[in-house]
């Protein structure tokens, strides 16, 4: 049979179980770990996977439109970083050196930094600078490995700032080829006129941008900030509630900062997600295991911030399903490498190799609710794929700061391609 693409003789290659749910308790240790493997890609999807004996058999070499030698190589499905910020406007390298200096992320917010002095940028943008700047983003993304990406608002905190970086987040998404997932984020802070005044913020949230986001379909998830000296757990009740009301699942930032209830309320409004932990509490991970919460890990807003990582053994013990992303922001973490996040899964947090490549692939792609379709190479799934330049899944995490990535395949097209200088190792 004909197949538009073949990936032959990878050294190895990694991938979930078949499925299209997420990997839970010890399942996250089971990679499917296949040698001399080959993939065909047919109409963008996988057609088959297996040994290049097996899979050339039935989608021979000569009927291949094009062939990708992945011979001492590893093939892994791409990135699915499933929590970013990624329509910001503007840096914030002098917070960086503050908290260097003895301030930390909390003091700097207090004075009007953080979130405030990203709204101040996003606000003195112009929606066709951010749509340029969001593109060059999802190329950098696509090079590092990633092949689709959650993005989110929250830097605009105005109904027509919040619309314009949406609008820029889908005008960038049409015609580039990592796949972009919108979340709305207006109560991702209080803007500066609404300090005093919370209730009405909330009320603006409530009653007219996320009418207006949904009137659009702008966003598929609604977030919240959920957390000390932000959105209250009744306040983010409301907000996520007339989310869902007007179509928009919710999605959490949890007890990132302090323990709040964070948690707990993610698994009574039946999150797809709850993000960061670092300070959940026992009970309210637990709540999140009975309602199918997925905890997604964020181990790089702990490394900037010199934070307590969040406990990811405790949770995969809990029997919850962990996913880990970048969550790159200007702020709290200015790094989309989902390779160097798996490192810090690794070495902080003590998943296994294994268990961070699913996180951050299989059960990511959960965590946006496209386990059916992506974060797995399998017949059916997109053929969303990377060929690394090492020959042990393992080395990926464990190699950090340097770049693995050769060959980058989305739907079924070969999109970045380094075969010719890079060597595997
Ligand atoms: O996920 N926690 C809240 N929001 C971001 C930080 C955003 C910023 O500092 O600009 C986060 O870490
Ligand atoms: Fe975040």
């Amino acid at each position: 049979m004909k197949s538009d693409l073949l990936v032959l003789s990878a050294a190895q290659l990694i991938t979930a179980p078949p499925g299209q749910g997420p990997l839970l308790g010890p399942a996250l240790d089971r990679p499917e770990l296949l040698e001399d493997a080959a993939v065909a890609c047919v109409g963008g999807r996988v057609a088959a996977v297996g040994k290049t004996s097996d899979v050339v058999a039935r989608y021979p070499e000569r009927e291949a439109e094009t062939v990708v030698d992945a011979r001492g190589c590893l093939v892994a499905p791409g990135f699915v970083d499933c929590h970013t910020h990624l329509p910001f406007a503007g840096t914030r390298e002098m917070e960086f050196e503050a908290r260097a200096r003895g301030e930390t992320y909390a003091s700097i917010a207090e004075k009007g930094g953080g979130i405030r002095a990203s709204m101040r940028h996003l606000r003195a943008t112009s929606e066709d600078a951010l749509t340029a700047a969001v593109q060059s983003r999802l190329a950098h993304l696509l090079s590092q490995g990633t092949t689709t990406v959650e993005a989110k608002s929250g830097y605009g905190l105005s109904l027509t700032e919040e619309l314009k970086q949406l609008r820029a987040v889908r005008r960038a998404a049409e015609g580039a080829a990592v796949d972009v997932i919108p979340t709305f984020l207006g109560a991702h802070e209080f803007p500066d006129e609404y300090r005093d005044r919370r209730e009405q913020y909330v009320a603006l949230l409530t009653e007219t941008m996320i009418p207006a986001v949904a009137r659009e379909h702008l966003a598929r998830y609604c977030d919240v900030f959920c957390d000390k000296g932000v959105y209250t757990v009744e306040e983010s009740r409301r907000i996520l509630a007339r989310g869902r009301e007007l179509g928009l699942q919710p999605k959490l930032h949890a007890d990132e900062l302090a323990d709040v209830g964070a948690a707990a309320l993610a698994a009574e409004v039946h999150a797809v997600s709850a993000d960061h932990l670092l300070h959940a509490s026992e009970a309210g991970l637990k709540a999140m295991a009975e309602a199918s919460v997925i905890a997604v890990l964020l181990p790089g807003t702990a490394f900037t911030l010199g934070l307590p990582y969040a406990r990811a053994r405790r949770m995969v013990e809990l029997g919850l399903a962990v996913a880990i992303a970048s969550d790159w922001n200007p702020g709290s973490t200015m790094s989309s490498s989902m390779a160097l996040m798996m490192t810090m899964a690794v070495t902080q947090m003590r998943l296994s190799p294994g268990e961070a490549w699913l996180a951050a692939t299989a059960n990511a792609a959960c965590a946006v609710g496209e386990g059916a379709r992506l974060g797995r190479i399998q017949p059916g799934h997109q053929a969303d794929l990377v060929v690394h330049a090492t020959s042990d899944y393992r080395h990926v995490p464990y190699h950090y700061g340097a770049d693995h990535v050769r060959t980058v395949v989305k739907r079924g097209r070969v999109v970045a391609d380094r075969a010719e200088t890079w060597r595997c190792t």
